[in-house]
C-alpha cells in the first residue's frame, strides 16, 4: 500500500498525459469526417475513378472513343497527350489553324507525312513527320482527325472517311512528305 501511494501522483500524471493524447488523436481523426479529401488541394482522385464516375452517370468523357485511342497510340509520342507538342520540335495541334482549316490539308499530312520549315506561334519547326497512309485506314484517319479537331479547345467539323478517300485518290502515287507549299495547292474536299 505504501508503494502504491508513493507512485500515485506519477500514475495520475501519466494517465493524464495518456488521456490527453488519446483525445488529440480522436479530434484529429474526427476532422476527417468534416474535411472531405476532395477539398484538399493536394488530393488527386485515384486513377480510373473519373471514368468510373462518368460511366456511372452515363456522362461521355470528351477525350474518349476510337479517335482518342488511336491518337494516344500513333500521334501522342510527338504531339503529346495534351496536344501541345514540344516547342521547336513538334508543333502544337491544340489551336492549330492548319489542323482546323480545310480538311484536305491535315488529311494529306497524315497520309504522306509533313516536312519543311514552318512557323507556328512564333517558333520555327523544321522536322519530319512520318507518313501513316499505309498504316491507317480511311476510317481510322477520319477518327483521329475528328478527335484532334474537337479536343484541347479545338472546334472544327468532323472529318469523314469519304474525305480521306478523296485525298488518297487526289495524292495517289506520292512518295514524298507534304510541304506547306504542297498543302496550299490541294483541292478542297467536298463536305
Ligand atoms: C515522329 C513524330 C510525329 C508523329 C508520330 C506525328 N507527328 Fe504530326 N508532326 C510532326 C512534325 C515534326 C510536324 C511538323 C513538320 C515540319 O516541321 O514541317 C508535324 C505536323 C503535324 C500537323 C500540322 C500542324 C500545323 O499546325 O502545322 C498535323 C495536323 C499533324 N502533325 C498531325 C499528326 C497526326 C494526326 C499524327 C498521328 C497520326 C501525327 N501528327 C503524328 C511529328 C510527328
Amino acid at each position: 500500500m505504501a508503494n502504491e501511494s508513493k507512485f500515485y501522483p506519477y500514475a495520475r500524471i501519466v494517465a493524464g498525459v495518456a488521456i490527453a493524447a488519446v483525445l488529440l488523436i480522436l479530434i484529429s481523426n474526427l476532422q476527417g469526417f468534416f474535411v472531405r479529401p476532395e477539398d484538399d488541394p493536394e488530393w488527386t482522385p485515384p486513377p480510373g475513378s473519373e471514368q468510373l464516375a462518368q460511366a456511372a452517370t452515363g456522362e461521355q468523357q470528351v477525350a474518349s472513343g476510337p479517335g482518342a485511342d488511336l491518337y494516344a497510340k500513333h500521334c501522342a509520342t510527338c504531339h503529346q497527350p495534351n496536344g501541345k507538342g514540344l516547342p521547336g520540335v513538334y508543333p502544337p495541334l491544340a489551336g492549330s489553324e492548319l489542323l482546323q482549316g480545310e480538311p484536305a490539308r491535315p488529311i494529306a499530312i497524315v497520309l504522306h507525312g509533313f516536312t519543311g520549315k514552318i512557323q507556328r506561334n512564333g517558333k520555327e519547326y523544321n522536322g519530319v513527320m512520318t507518313p501513316f497512309g499505309n498504316l491507317l485506314s480511311n476510317e481510322e484517319i477520319a477518327q483521329i482527325l475528328s478527335h484532334e479537331r474537337s479536343s484541347w479547345g479545338n472546334s472544327a467539323d468532323a472529318v469523314t472517311p469519304e474525305m480521306v478517300a478523296q485525298v488518297r485518290e487526289m495524292t495517289q502515287g506520292r512518295t514524298q512528305p507534304m510541304t506547306e507549299e504542297d498543302l496550299m495547292k490541294l483541292e478542297p474536299v467536298s463536305q
